[in-house]
């Protein structure tokens, strides 16, 4: 009983905590973040991230399907490697992949999220919006 009520104390004192640590990595706004995506992504991953956008077919290399970035990291949502592939950062994409590079696109407002190790991630407000729509569609 003791034991239980300690951590129903550690769970009380720890959750506001972690909500206050959640506001300096502000969370992306996934309406506004599939907004965006919408007007910059689709035409090459589609409406619902899957790869069949309209310019697909036009595509040497196939734009990847965008529902399975957890499934293909073991279930994990890996924001430190999409981020970095969105704003370039990413050595594999920036060197001469078909993706644009939207780093200096969706520039400005510095806005740190999580990353699934816990750390914060430097990026712009937009790419953190998109993240978020894209967390939302992990299958
Ligand atoms: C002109 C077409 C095009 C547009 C527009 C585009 N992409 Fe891509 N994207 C691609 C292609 C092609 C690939 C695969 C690149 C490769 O394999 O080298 C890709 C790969 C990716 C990846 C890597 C996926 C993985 O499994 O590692 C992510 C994440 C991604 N795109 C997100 C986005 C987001 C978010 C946007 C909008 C901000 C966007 N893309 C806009 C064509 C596009």
């Amino acid at each position: 009983m003791r034991h239980a009520s300690l951590l129903a104390i550690a769970l009380a004192v720890g959750s506001p905590a972690f909500a206050q640590e959640g506001d300096n990595l502000k969370a992306g706004d996934v309406a506004f973040g599939g907004d965006l995506y919408a007007s910059y992504c689709a035409a090459c991953h589609g409406a619902e991230g899957r790869g069949d956008g309209p310019m697909a077919p036009v595509l040497m290399v196939a734009p990847a399907d965008l529902t399975q970035l957890s499934a293909s990291n073991g279930g994990v949502f890996p924001v430190v490697r999409v981020v970095q592939q969105i704003d370039g950062r990413d050595p594999m994409l920036a060197h001469g992949g078909e993706m644009p590079l939207f780093g200096d696109f969706f520039a400005g407002d510095d806005t740190a999220i999580r990353s699934e190790a816990g750390q914060p991630i430097m990026t712009s407000r937009p790419i953190a919006d998109v993240m978020a729509w894209l967390e939302t569609i992990q299958e």
